[in-house]
């Protein structure tokens, strides 16, 4: 059932799923935004993802992304407009070693599980996980012997571990070598195009080449989202200094 995630209290109700909505991963309906100092920075903000898939979001420095993220996650609450969506979601930075926690992969995981899984049940889920992510084996492994690019992809394991269906991934291969930044790109993908149970990925990036990885790419200026296309057409339109909007 479609959970109404957050409405602002002033708003007037959400306007009525229409039919190709009614089954959108997020629906994000007229929300703005503005900081104590008068900054208005979401200014009647609108987003469908409409199924699942690696979605990706580029915008200038300072337009709005981080803080449509803190909305999303519910750190921060909307001031008018509504955000809703059935998934759980959960957050991934661009720095792992801010969000990681305790001394080695499994017990990272750990940190995030339903505390009231049983041993065995919390070991397969581990295995899993780590399994999912390229990460194989490493349950032991201590978290200052993995790579970048591993330990970016232990965050977002940590992620899932919780059991969020929607990954908010800010800007997560900005601090990453090549090779990292193509694993973490590689398994996200990966995850949102399996056949069973694919992931819905919202992806920031100022790294243009990530775009052709997108199943739908979309530029965010002055406080709003423009419209959906594919990653390559936006590379192309952002590399030749044009946009849709
Ligand atoms: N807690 C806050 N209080 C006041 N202003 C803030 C706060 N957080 C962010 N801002 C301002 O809101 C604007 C948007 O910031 P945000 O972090 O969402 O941008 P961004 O698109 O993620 O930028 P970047 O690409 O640099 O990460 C900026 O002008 C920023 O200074
Ligand atoms: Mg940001």
């Amino acid at each position: 059932m479609r959970r109404l995630l957050r409405r602002a209290a002033a708003s007037a109700p959400a306007s009525p799923l229409t039919p190709e909505t009614a089954t959108a991963e997020l629906r994000i309906t007229g929300l703005s935004h503005r900081w104590a100092n008068g900054q208005t920075v979401l200014d009647d903000c609108n987003l469908v993802i409409p199924k699942p898939g690696l979605w990706m979001l580029v915008g200038c420095n300072g337009s709005g992304k981080s803080t449509l993220f803190r909305l999303i996650a519910g750190l921060i609450e909307p001031q008018s407009g509504s955000i809703s969506t059935d998934h759980q979601s959960a957050l991934v930075f661009q720095n792992p070693d801010h969000q990681l926690l305790l001394p080695s992969c499994s017990s990272d995981l750990l940190l995030g599980m339903d505390q009231g899984l049983g041993n065995s049940e919390r070991r397969e889920r581990i295995r899993l996980r780590l399994e999912e992510l390229g990460l194989a084996g490493l349950e032991r492994r201590p978290i200052h012997a993995l790579s970048g690019g591993q330990k970016q992809r232990l965050a977002i394991a940590g992620a899932l571990a919780s059991e969020a269906s929607l990954l908010l991934l800010d800007e997560p291969t900005a601090l990453l070598d090549p090779d990292s930044q193509s694993s973490v790109l590689a398994a996200v993908q990966e995850l949102c195009r399996r056949p069973e149970a694919p992931l819905t990925a919202l992806w920031i990036t100022h790294r243009l080449e990530e775009l052709t990885c997108a199943d739908g790419a979309a530029e965010m200026r002055a406080g709003r989202i423009g419209p959906w296309m594919s990653g390559i057409k936006l590379q192309r339109r952002l590399q030749h200094g044009s946009s849709d909007r």
